[in-house]
């Protein structure tokens, strides 16, 4: 069963909302966790904001925990989709082989293939912020999803 890690950089708004959204698709078809390139917020549950937008749309992630990423990530997980550029540098910049780079995606290619299109940082911004940010994130995980049909 294939194991799919979702980066951003504090793991408590877009991640864990990807890693939420992906679960409500998959279910048990693949594992899925979710964790965050900087280490500010490890073992915080998950921004009040962004629990909130996923309650509006029925998925509770109240559960989760911050986390940082780590290079034994690479030696656990398949598929690495980071939310945006600076999530991508930090990642790549941990990676030890070619074999590494390759798990490494931005999540917003699978929609909108070749723009290097970033899922926009909603920390600093107000709610609508989060409902754009579910809105990206939800096409692409429904793209993802499809792969394991
Ligand atoms: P996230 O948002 O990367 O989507 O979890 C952020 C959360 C916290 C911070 C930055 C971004 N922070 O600087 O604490």
């Amino acid at each position: 069963m294939d194991k799919i890690m979702m980066v951003c950089l504090g793991n408590i708004c877009r991640s864990p909302m990807a890693e939420g959204i992906l679960r409500s698709k998959l279910g048990d078809r693949a594992v899925i966790e979710s964790a965050g390139t900087g280490g500010w917020h490890v073992g915080e549950q998950p921004d009040r904001r962004a629990q909130a937008c996923m309650k509006g749309h029925g998925i509770d992630i109240s559960g989760l925990r911050g986390r940082q990423f780590s290079q034994r990530d690479f030696d656990e997980f398949d598929r690495i989709f980071v939310m945006d550029e600076s999530n991508y540098r930090d990642v790549l910049n941990m990676s030890r082989s070619s074999e590494d780079e390759e798990k490494v995606e931005m999540l917003l290619e699978l929609t909108h293939p070749g723009q290097k299109l970033s899922v926009p940082d909603p920390y600093y911004g107000g709610k609508g912020g989060f409902e754009e940010v579910y809105n990206l994130i939800d096409e692409a995980c429904e793209r993802i999803s499809k792969q394991y049909n």
